[in-house]
């Protein structure tokens, strides 16, 4: 799957903040890390890190098909973020974090405080109006309206959206989607 358009749009300001912070971004839930490995393709370094094994092995995969100066860019973390009384997050620090189509509400404490002050968030998931489109249905894993403006509230917002979109790589289905991009107050 191809990485999202919000990385793009917002490569720069990435790269400002991993040069400043000399830290690496992380792609938190990375799967097969469509949009983490997109910047390693820039050149910016990057932490992936998911649940699965053979997810993070197909990272590996893609990034053996990178230059020999980009390849040490990427890192791989094998962990679980929802394990109960685990705080997998504390401790480390990152210039940036990208999450996208995950959700765990009890990570939203830890991930923020995990972000370097001038540090950025960019994080894409599905609304409550999905469940009427398709997976996933829970609630557990879908925002309420505004949940992310309000877990954000005191960052400043470079961009925020929710609203039904047409799927990237298929533009009859719709998704219902919240996006926010995001700098932590220094
Ligand atoms: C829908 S995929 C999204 C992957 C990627 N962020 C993307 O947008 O292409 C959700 C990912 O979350 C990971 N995941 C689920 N539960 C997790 C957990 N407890 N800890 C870490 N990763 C988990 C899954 O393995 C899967 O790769």
């Amino acid at each position: 799957m191809h990485h999202s358009s919000l990385i793009e749009k917002y490569l720069t300001q990435l790269r400002c903040v991993t040069s400043d912070q000399q830290t690496s971004v992380l792609d938190l839930a990375c799967g097969s890390g469509r949009n983490g490995l997109y910047l390693i393709e820039h050149d910016i370094p990057v932490t992936f890190a998911d649940i699965k094994a053979e997810a993070l092995e197909q990272v590996k995969e893609s990034l053996e098909g990178f230059s020999q100066s980009q390849q040490p860019l990427g890192q791989c973390w094998q962990v679980d973020f929802e394990q109960a009384h685990s705080t997998p997050l504390q401790g480390k620090t990152f210039a940036g974090v990208l999450v996208f189509r995950y959700l765990h509400r009890a990570l939203f404490e830890q991930l923020k405080a995990a972000i370097a002050p001038g540090g950025m968030i960019i994080y894409e998931t599905f609304t409550l109006q999905q469940a009427q489109f398709g997976r996933p249905k829970n609630p557990d894993f879908l925002l309420k309206p505004n949940e992310l403006l309000e877990q954000f509230a005191q960052w400043e917002i470079l961009h925020s959206f929710e609203g039904v979109v047409s799927s990237s790589n298929n533009n009859e289905a719709k998704q219902a989607i919240a996006q926010i991009v995001a700098i932590k107050p220094k």
